[in-house]
């Protein structure tokens, strides 16, 4: 019962987004990270220093987002073209991504 009540009510977060530790070197794909809850992710991470590749479908959309996020945050992510709904997109994605990064830390 406590723990049903906490889930519609939970506590505060004792986690900020200035408890994110440096993330120089680190190469995170953030799936959705051109708009809403996905864009903040994008900023915080960017703010501590991770290179980020933003996957989504609108090029036009997310190139927008790109230019918004480094007039806040100083530093550019890259554009990921996929949609998560077709599975070839998602290959297609995969490879792009693998020929040009040979490692990445973190899938969002
Ligand atoms: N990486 C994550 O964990 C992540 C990121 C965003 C949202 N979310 C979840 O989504 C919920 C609502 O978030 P929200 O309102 O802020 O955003 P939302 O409207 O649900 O998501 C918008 C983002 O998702 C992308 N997107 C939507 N369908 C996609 C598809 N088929 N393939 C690839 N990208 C797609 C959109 O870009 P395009 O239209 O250009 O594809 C845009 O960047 C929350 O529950 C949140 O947890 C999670």
């Amino acid at each position: 019962m406590g723990s049903t009540i906490s889930q519609f009510f939970p506590p505060k977060s004792n986690f900020s987004v200035d408890d994110i530790p440096n993330l120089e070197g680190q190469v995170i794909i953030v799936t959705g990270g051109s708009s809403g809850i996905g864009k903040e992710t994008v900023k915080a991470l960017l703010q501590h220093n991770a290179k980020v590749y933003i996957a989504a479908r609108n090029a036009k959309n997310t190139r927008e987002a790109i230019e918004d996020l480094k007039a806040q945050t100083g530093k550019e992510a890259e554009f990921l073209q996929l949609d998560l709904a077709d599975l070839q997109s998602v290959k297609r994605a995969a490879a792009e991504f693998s020929e040009c990064v040979l490692n990445f830390w973190i899938w969002m």
